[in-house]
């Protein structure tokens, strides 16, 4: 077959007339033969939907090329028509089909359904799949969203650094990094000498760009970060992930109040901008995943977000009357079946809860005047609780050392963070967005594993 070209099977479904000289090229999802012709359903990723090639005997090799099997790569070139078949506008007469590279009957995704256990287990194979097919797409579209968001407001992206020296708030255990041999490192009075190692200190990946962040938005006023964050707590649930995505913003000249209205128009932001550009894709999830998907985005699109203070929300569920597993009270910190009880059943929709303890959060969160509570705010969502997680950040430079201290924190550790505060200091705030929780709340997919295209948790690392 001479070389051409290939057009994507989104391009030629959504044309608007007949193409007599077309080249495809993707991989065989089901095959149907009949008398004198073959069906073969080909899908290249570039859309949800397949399109349909029709073979015939005056089909170049049909004897051959009609029993290529599911899973093969192929080439069809031939004419673009209406097709008279239901559910499809279009179909391709082929005139020539190649098999690029063939697959035989072991190949796993044949016709039936599998389960997400099953399909985690061939990672490899799962982007050919329908469900997951979807989930990448919508993933792709909102990571260019997240993008859009800040730089239409002026937002300057900022690389943080994923090998650091500081575990940044505790979030959870840090991944060492080293160079140094396990078997055998070199030691000083019967310890580690980490001075040793390659960046002559102990140094793991980040748990968060936060504080790296801050430093340049009391530069640049609008910052925001987004990439990869690691964490190896042993949680092995359904919305941890030991390597995960995260979108931080931070912002300067702002406060709670700021804060929380940035990260309800970034939601909606993007919920709107899912709903209008993944639309193929967010009704089969409507479908087959979680049904009334769609009304439940339409509705947070125009919702009203409320704002709780932590303080009332353990009142909240203290009168619910609720048998919890974990015990509310104050000073505990809220688990997530309170943030589903309270997002879900109290208020049927996106609820801030903010002013937590300080024992519970960070100490780079604002001290409030009642010196028992932080200026901290968590966005808890229907089904996935959590979304959203953040603060005012505390400017005055005493009081923030005061709490390093408080918190076990050496300052001297942290000295370039406190600098800060020491010139040209100012309020500040900002966030941080769990691109996967954010993606399971769209799709309505259940498990964080199935939302981010290779997941590590522990055990899993294999693909
Ligand atoms: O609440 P977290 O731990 O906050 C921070 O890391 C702050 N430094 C953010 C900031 O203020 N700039 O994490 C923020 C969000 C959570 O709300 C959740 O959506 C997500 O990150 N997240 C995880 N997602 C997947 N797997 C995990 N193990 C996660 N831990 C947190
Ligand atoms: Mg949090």
């Amino acid at each position: 077959m001479k070389k051409q070209t290939r057009t994507a099977i989104n391009k030629l479904l959504a044309t608007d007339r007949a193409l007599d000289d077309v080249c495809v090229k993707g991989w065989v999802r089901s095959t149907r033969r009949g008398k004198g012709v073959a069906f073969i359903t080909l899908n290249d990723g570039s859309c949800f939907a397949s399109l349909q090639l029709v073979l015939s005997p005056e089909t170049t090799d049909f004897e051959t090329v009609s029993r290529v099997g599911t899973g093969a790569c192929l080439t069809a070139r031939g004419a673009l028509v209406a097709s008279p078949a239901a559910g499809q506008s279009w179909e391709l007469h082929a005139h020539e089909v190649e098999v690029i590279g063939v697959a035989d009957d072991s190949y796993p995704l044949q016709k039936k359904r599998h389960t997400f256990e099953y399909l985690r287990s061939i990672a490899h194979l799962r982007p050919r799949s329908n469900t997951f097919g979807a989930v990448f797409r919508v993933r792709s579209r909102l990571a260019f969203a997240v993008h859009q968001f800040f730089q239409q407001r002026g937002f300057i992206y900022v690389q943080t650094p994923i090998i650091t020296a500081n575990d940044c708030e505790g979030a959870g255990e840090m991944f060492r990094v080293t160079t140094l041999d396990p078997q055998n490192p070199p030691q000083t009075a019967g310890k580690v000498d980490w001075n040793k190692d390659f960046f002559g200190e102990r140094t793991g990946l980040t748990v968060s760009g936060q504080l790296q962040g801050e430093l340049f938005a009391t530069a640049f006023s609008d910052i925001y970060t987004f990439g990869p964050t690691f964490r190896a707590e042993n949680s092995n649930t359904s919305r941890h992930a030991a390597e995960f995505w995260m979108i931080e913003p931070e912002i300067a000249f702002a406060d709670l109040e700021d804060n929380c209205r940035l990260g309800e128009d970034f939601l909606r932001y993007l919920v709107t901008f899912a709903l209008e550009n993944c639309a193929e894709d967010l009704d089969f999830f409507d479908q087959r995943v979680e049904k009334g998907l769609l009304d439940k985005l339409e509705s947070l699109a125009k919702a009203e977000f409320k704002t709780l203070p932590y303080t009332e929300a353990v009142e909240l569920l203290l009168k619910s009357g609720q048998d919890f597993e974990f015990p509310v009270a104050w000073g505990n910190d809220l688990q997530s079946e309170h943030e589903r009880f309270l997002t879900e059943k109290i208020f049927s929709g996106p609820v801030f809860v903010t002013d937590y303890p300080k024992q519970i959060k960070a100490f780079y969160m604002r001290l409030n005047d009642d010196d028992r509570t932080v200026a901290a705010m968590d966005l808890l969502v229907p089904r996935v609780g959590e979304i959203i997680g953040g603060s005012q950040r505390e400017e005055r430079y005493e009081v923030l050392e005061r709490r390093m201290i408080e918190s076990g924190i050496d300052p001297r550790d942290l000295d370039w963070y406190l600098d800060i505060r020491r010139w040209g200091t100012c309020p500040h705030a900002g966030f941080g967005l769990g691109f996967e929780r954010l993606l399971m709340y769209l799709t309505g997919m259940e498990n964080i594993r199935d939302v981010i295209p290779f997941p590590r948790t522990p055990g899993h690392a294999r693909f």
